[in-house]
């Protein structure tokens, strides 16, 4: 019989940490990125990329899972659905000390479809049971799910409070609902986070009727003000992707207000900070396009922002760019802002 693990004490400075969330994000949440969230809120959950279970398993496992410190909390998002993988994929991610572990019920892109896992999964609730159950056996952590609403013509009203009820059967007691139809076919996964209309309602309504499981929103929340109000509204957090990337001096900075923390950050440090992190990556034969591409939109919405963006985006993978660049880049921005002050 398989013997459960003892849950990993909690972290103080973590707990809660889903109250908001920085969204899984394929080739954009790397730990370079997560590093760099990190300088703007200390609070968040971050969550990785998706990671697929056989990759976990047989892929280089250091380069995929590996991460700093500095990154808690952080989420291993996995893809995959045969429960056997996902139980040795998780027992392979033990080690590196992840803070939750979550699997994908929610990305619809034709590679995820054809593995059948993703968004996929909301058509066989039953097989994600037995998928949670044999991560929960090993997991020394949370395991969390992040689905849709539903697929397809599926009806959302029924499918989702179905699908909660089972899954949270089988031991899951947290759930990011990306409050969305995915359409699995016609719709590319970029298509796929825009057309199908949101249904923030619905995922309200089932925290009503699940009260005693954490239900997060995502989808479509471009500003901290829109995340404390469904927090309001009763949702126990908040998950935002593409503002707290694109946009991460407002998104990002100001968040830990949501904890009830000081002042935020500001965005001139927060570069200074970065500048120890990039040197080090540097010296190790990294190149700095590899991180900045991460802070191309620190500045958004002020002056001198589309010349920070153009400084770095020109010269960043140049072969020898460094932290002059860098300094150049933030000249631009320090200029604009001399200007617009006097
Ligand atoms: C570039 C990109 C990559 C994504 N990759 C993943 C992924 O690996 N796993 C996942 O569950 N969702 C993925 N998503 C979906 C986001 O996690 C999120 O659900 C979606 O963007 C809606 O939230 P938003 O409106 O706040 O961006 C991705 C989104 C983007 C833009």
């Amino acid at each position: 019989m398989a013997t459960r693990t003892l849950m990993k004490p909690a972290n103080a400075l973590f707990s809660g940490a889903h109250r908001l969330s920085v969204a899984p994000m394929m080739d954009w949440t790397d730990r370079h990125c997560r590093y760099f969230h990190r300088l703007m809120t200390r609070r968040a959950m971050l969550y990785t990329e998706m990671v697929t279970a056989p990759a976990v398993i047989h892929g280089p496992r250091e380069r995929l899972l590996g991460y700093g410190d500095a990154e808690h909390p952080v989420a291993l998002q996995l893809g995959g659905s045969d429960p056997a993988e996902l139980r040795a994929a998780v027992r392979a991610a033990l080690p590196y000390g992840y803070d939750e572990i979550n699997l994908n019920v929610g990305c619809p892109s034709d590679r995820v479809q054809s593995g059948c896992f993703g968004a996929v999964l909301m058509e066989r609730p039953a097989l994600v049971a037995e998928c949670v159950a044999a991560m929960i056996e090993v997991a020394d952590v949370p395991v969390t799910v992040k689905c849709r609403i539903g697929v397809d013509d599926q009806n959302p009203e029924e499918v989702l409070p179905d699908f909660l009820h089972r899954v949270s059967v089988a031991g899951v007691r947290h759930f990011v609902i990306h409050a969305r139809k995915a359409w699995l076919q016609g719709l590319s996964p970029k298509e796929n986070r825009e057309i199908p209309p949101l249904d923030y309602d619905l995922v309200r309504r089932m925290k009503a009727e699940f009260p005693h499981l954490t239900i997060c929103i995502n989808g479509g929340i471009t500003t901290l003000d829109q995340a404390r109000a469904l927090l309001e509204a009763g949702l126990d957090g908040v998950m935002i992707g593409r503002a707290a990337y694109h946009e991460p001096g407002s998104v990002l900075i100001g968040a830990d207000a949501l904890w009830g923390d000081g002042a935020g950050r500001d965005a001139f440090a927060v570069v200074e900070e970065m500048k120890p992190y990039i040197a080090a990556h540097l010296a190790g034969g990294g190149r700095l396009h590899q991180i900045t591409r991460h802070m191309l939109g620190l500045f958004h919405g002020r002056p001198g922002a589309r010349g920070w963006r153009r400084v770095l985006s020109e010269g960043a993978s140049r072969e020898g760019a460094g932290l002059a660049l860098l300094d150049a880049a933030l000249a631009e921005v320090a200029g604009q802002a001399a200007l617009a002050g006097g």
